[in-house]
């Protein structure tokens, strides 16, 4: 009933009561008060019982659930966390509000597993007596969503948040610039919003059709600093972190519709209105430097997060090969071509991040032409990337579009919904192993976990993204938690959760266990 599966779960046999006059008590901290009244809140939403909460010293001794800080308990691992489900109470042990978190997810989706009953006039969900003692496989455990391609209002990512929560992710990347916009608010560059967050239409259908067809509808939006904010504490109050990302030096052209002169031709430029990769980049000049640098101080000033995703990925060569600002900045810097242009380019950006005490993370082309120093990567072009960095002592995510790619078909192309290509079904998600067996065991601890990613060129409608990421986000979740899975079990436990789905009102494929 549990996803992630457990590390260890021993069932009792008796039963505890979940009923009005329950109540979850905290040991005197104020991310467990916050915690208790979060799940107090899960537990009226979805049952109609409204339950109390208090401190511990005021307790009672019956019919609580217990939430407690033991320091060094579990191994000293933060994210660990015990759970003991007797008659008469629930004791939740754990070194950090991480891991109470944690359990508090496992005793949701075990009342979200059972039924309401009626007794005496009462509402209850009887469950069933156990102990929980659990650990995460992986530290890094994300999923990505891009709001470029299109763009979700912050209610759904908040949505969004709770489902990462569900399943015991602690990281959310959210992808915020692209060709075809800008979805965060500068405040020192204001026409990155009034301009590079609007696209005049959108392409119609796949991309790659020899008479492309656009709806002719301007279409565009983006988060307010109010917002992302807001986003920010959502998730932090879920134990999840935020890194944003913001691409460069490819994947730009919003930002250079917004400020030409950014651009090598200086433009002039239009916001994308199809997919696919664009020749127009950044240029290497100096003012590129300067606006960077300050859109990166306002948002390191949004989010806390150590990381800072600069993108990198597919950046075509062709302007660089041809502007003269580019090819004295390559004369310059004494190096031998575009590959190690770009390369100057993530290490100048990683250097002044890392002096902000931050640290980058980009896709895998960052290896082109030199890896920073301290950067770690993100492989997504299969595993190759994660190899290089991990055996070169950086740290490697693990997103290889052959089982992280959530926008893949996952059942059959014929009667699916529109997507953009590929097919990865549930099985699939499920069988991947984050440590590429070329790794020995001191470089596969540079692997710190995997993450889904969820491009929305083809997913125009927040119902189509749920639709896409669930169930394969809930098979990933024991991918980078388990670790020592067991498909059968999860066929079976999947089948409850969609129940759960549609008690909480998430879209999901209900027909992935496709083979064709
Ligand atoms: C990517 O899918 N371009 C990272
Ligand atoms: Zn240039």
């Amino acid at each position: 009933m549990i996803i992630p599966e457990p590390q260890q779960l021993i069932m009792g046999g008796d039963e505890f009561k979940l009923h009005k006059n329950t109540v979850v008590v905290y040991d005197n901290n104020e991310e467990l008060k916050q915690q208790a009244s979060y799940f107090a809140d899960l537990v009226v939403n979805s049952f109609g019982i409204k339950i109390n909460t208090s401190t511990l010293k005021n307790s009672k001794e019956s019919n609580v659930i217990i939430l407690k800080l033991i320091p060094g308990s579990n191994d000293n691992d933060q994210e660990a966390y015990k759970l003991i489900i007797k008659e008469e109470k629930v004791i939740i042990e754990a070194n950090s509000p991480r891991g109470t978190f944690y359990a508090l997810q496992s005793l949701y989706q075990i009342f979200l597993s059972n039924k309401l009953t009626i007794d005496h006039d009462n509402m209850q969900v009887m469950i069933p007596t156990l102990e929980i003692v659990d650990k995460p496989q992986f530290p890094y455990r994300g999923m990505h969503l891009d709001v470029c391609r299109h763009m979700f209002p912050v209610e759904f990512i908040k949505k969004y948040i709770d489902i990462l929560a569900f399943y015991k992710f602690n990281t959310f990347h959210w992808h915020l610039t692209e060709d075809q916009g800008w979805r965060i608010e500068i405040k020192k560059y204001p026409k990155l919003t009034e301009v590079g967050s609007w696209r005049k239409e959108t392409l119609v259908g796949h991309y790659g059709k020899e008479t492309p067809q656009y709806d002719g509808k301007k279409y565009g939006g983006f988060y307010t600093q109010d917002e992302v904010r807001e986003v920010v504490a959502y998730a932090t109050e879920r134990q999840i972190t935020v890194i944003p990302e913001i691409e460069m030096p490819g994947h730009s052209l919003a930002a250079l519709a917004s400020y030409p002169e950014l651009g090598c031709t200086e433009g002039p430029y239009e916001v994308a209105t199809t997919w696919g990769v664009f020749e127009d980049i950044y240029c290497t000049k100096e003012q590129t430097f300067e606006f960077l640098e300050n859109v990166l101080l306002e948002v390191m000033d949004l989010f806390p997060s150590t990381y800072i995703h600069i993108g990198g990925d597919e950046a075509p060569k062709a302007r660089w090969k041809e502007c003269s600002t580019c090819q004295a900045t390559i004369k310059r810097e004494g190096l031998n071509d575009e590959h190690e242009l770009q390369s100057y380019f993530i290490q100048r950006m990683e250097k002044f991040l890392n002096s902000h005490g931050r640290s980058i993370i980009g896709w895998d082309e960052i290896l082109e032409g030199g890896l920073a120093p301290n950067a770690t990567v993100m492989s997504w072009r299969g595993t190759e990337g994660g190899i290089a960095a991990a055996k070169d002592g950086h740290d490697a995510i693990m997103t290889p579009g052959s089982h992280c790619y959530f926008d893949h078909y996952q059942a059959n192309k014929e009667t699916e919904p529109l997507a953009i290509g590929g097919f990865t079904t549930l099985e699939k998600v499920y069988s991947y192993n984050p440590i590429p067996e070329e790794l020995n065991a001191e470089e596969a601890k540079h692997i710190l976990g995997a993450q889904g990613n969820v491009w929305t060129e083809y997913m125009e409608t927040t119902d189509y993204v749920e639709y896409m990421i669930l169930p394969r986000m809930a098979a990933l979740s024991e991918v980078v938690w388990t670790g020592d899975k067991n498909w059968p079990l999860f066929k079976n436990k999947i089948e409850t959760h969609f129940g759960i789905y549609d008690k909480l009102g998430y879209n999901y494929c209900d027909h992935p266990f496709v083979t064709k």
